[in-house]
């Protein structure tokens, strides 16, 4: 069985971490580990497999994010995806939107123990990459510490050891996925009850850590963490995560230089035919905090899309860059 390192990780984020966005912060940190979307079980058996398996060498550790709970279709998905070169695949037991939810797909799930034990067992089965859940603390209805450790118990006994929890029960009615991952409070304390009680288990925190500070400090406490949108909107953040998280020597290296080493990557896509804009949208939030950001979120927000000289406004944004 191979080992990826979780201490810490970007987020799967349906829309967001594409494979273009996955380059940009692989450019950024060394050492992050990095989740696609969520891809559901039928996209992969009946779409364009290969779409949605496509990642860069330069990704890993790189992990697959899969939406589904029939262990045969898990099982024949997971078996794709490290056929594909992923480091890991992890199961969506958190998504609480409807449309999920009618395809017994996200955090319907954690009412249904037993059968994402199941499909966990057949993913791991024939695969030597980890099978990994990403989970909430709970359902409305079944909110209970007791009915979460049922749940994390009978898919340890499956065979899993690794756990991403993201420290708020998820409603399944009434809250669009957006107010589900902001409405209902934050409990890291019951997060970390759950590394009390199992101790030998690798508990990954999720949800509503910010700062480099703030994962040191949850990092005395849980094995990992994972971050979400602060990652998207502010990917800077990841420029110290090699240094403060891992202990490697400081990269002395700025946002200019990222953006340079994206140029190239950004002409073979449009020399493929894709948009600039593709690519371009990932990297708006690479000036938050510095001068000078409304001018980059404008270039590259407005001004691109009206252009047939993309690479000329992307010039002109990283050419505005100021400070490291
Ligand atoms: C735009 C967006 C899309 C998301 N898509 C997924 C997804 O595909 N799979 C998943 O498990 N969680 C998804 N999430 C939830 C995040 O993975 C994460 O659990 C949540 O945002 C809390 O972490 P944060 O507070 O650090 O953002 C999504 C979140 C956002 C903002």
């Amino acid at each position: 069985m191979n080992t990826v390192n979780r201490r810490f990780s970007v987020a799967p984020m349906m829309d967001w971490t594409d494979h273009h966005c996955r380059y940009f912060l692989r450019l950024i940190s060394k050492r992050a580990l990095l989740y696609t979307e969520m891809v559901t079980t039928g996209a992969i058996l009946y779409g364009d497999s290969a779409r949605f398996l496509r990642h860069d060498q330069s990704e890993h550790p790189v992990a697959l994010q899969l939406g589904g709970s029939n262990p045969v279709d898990l099982a024949a998905c997971t078996k794709m995806a490290a056929a594909a070169g992923f480091d890991e695949v992890n199961l969506n037991v958190g998504c609480p939107s409807d449309r999920v939810q009618n395809n017994m797909i996200g955090a319907c799930l954690m009412a249904h123990p037993q059968l994402v034990a199941d499909c966990v067992k057949q993913m791991q089965d024939g695969v030597d990459i980890p099978v990994t859940v990403k989970h909430r603390i709970g359902i409305n209805g079944r909110d209970s510490y007791a009915e979460l450790c049922d749940f994390v118990g009978k898919v340890r006994d499956a065979g899993c050891t690794s756990f991403t929890v993201h420290a708020r029960i998820a409603i399944l009615e009434g809250l669009s996925p957006k107010e589900n991952r902001d409405i209902p409070p934050l409990r890291y304390d019951i997060a970390a009850q759950l590394k009390d009680d199992f101790p030998d288990l690798e508990i990954i925190l999720n949800g509503g850590i910010k700062t480099l500070e703030q994962c040191a400090e949850q990092l005395h406490t849980f094995d990992g963490v994972m971050i979400g949108r602060e990652a998207y909107h502010n990917p800077w953040l990841l420029s110290e995560v090699d240094h403060q998280l891992f202990g490697d020597a400081l990269r002395e290296i700025t946002r200019t230089e990222i953006l340079e080493q994206l140029r190239p990557y950004l002409l073979a896509h449009i020399a493929q035919g894709g948009k600039a804009t593709h690519i371009t949208r990932h990297i708006l939030g690479l000036a938050q905090g510095f001068p000078g950001a409304r001018r980059f979120r404008q270039l590259l927000s407005a001004d691109i899309y009206k252009t047939d000289e993309p690479m000329r406004i992307y010039d002109q944004a990283v050419a505005g860059l100021e400070g490291r």
